[in-house]
């Protein structure tokens, strides 16, 4: 793989910002979203049990149904697009079998998976948490092709958007949202702690 330059990959870092304001008129391409969704799906989790599930919010008259239980945040209709990463519940795991499934269709022996699992202390949030993988992968790579975004935690309650999107919650919970498209506002410049407040080497 020929590497990418330092400097790109750090002005893509700098420059990805939580864009609150898009163009209403420009459109993600449909190879670009498709790209990033790729990208998502390519994220690594935990065991590599791949406990989610991209959800492409295109039609308008869902988002204008979800933007008041998103704090009615004008992004959320605005943006070209909205993804709704969902997580997979603790139920769709063991009930529904997917973690059975899922090993068993690589070919690997599940039982020392499910012992693992068994031990985490929230086996819902523990899904959730390898969402935001995938949804850092999302900002990330969607930056690296001019495309701006916005994570969305700023919803009333997953049940509520659950509900508007008609998701199985017996499988599927919402963990988080992104939204995407072009911006309608200046970059945010960055505001963050100090190299060495953050990091700390034990030598
Ligand atoms: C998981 C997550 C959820 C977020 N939810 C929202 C949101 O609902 N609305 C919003 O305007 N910004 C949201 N943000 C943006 C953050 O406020 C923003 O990333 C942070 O202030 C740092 O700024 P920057 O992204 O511009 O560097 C979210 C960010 C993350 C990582």
């Amino acid at each position: 793989m020929n590497t990418i330059a330092h400097k790109d990959i750090l002005s893509a870092h700098t420059e990805r910002f939580a864009c609150k304001s898009f163009k209403k008129e420009s459109k993600i391409t449909d190879k670009d979203l498709r790209f990033i969704l790729e990208i998502a799906r390519l994220s690594p989790s935990s065991i590599g049990l791949e406990p989610w599930k991209f959800l492409v919010i295109k039609d308008k008259q869902l988002r204008e149904k979800l933007r008041p239980s998103c704090w009615d945040q004008k992004q959320i209709t605005e943006a070209s697009d909205l993804i709704a990463i969902l997580s997979r519940t603790k139920k769709s795991l063991f009930e529904h079998n997917y973690i059975k499934e899922h090993f068993i269709a690589r070919d690997k022996e599940y039982a020392r998976y499910i012992d693992f699992i068994n031990t985490l202390p929230n086996i819902d949030e523990w899904t959730k948490r390898q969402c935001y993988i995938a949804l850092a992968n999302i900002m990330s790579s969607a930056k690296m092709i001019g495309i701006d975004s916005c994570a969305i935690e700023g919803f009333n309650s997953s049940k509520e958007i659950a509900e508007i999107l008609d998701i199985d919650t017996e499988q599927f919970d919402v963990a988080v949202m992104v939204t995407l498209g072009y911006r309608d506002m200046p970059i945010t410049p960055k505001s963050r702690l100090e190299f060495d407040t953050v990091v700390q080497m034990l030598t």
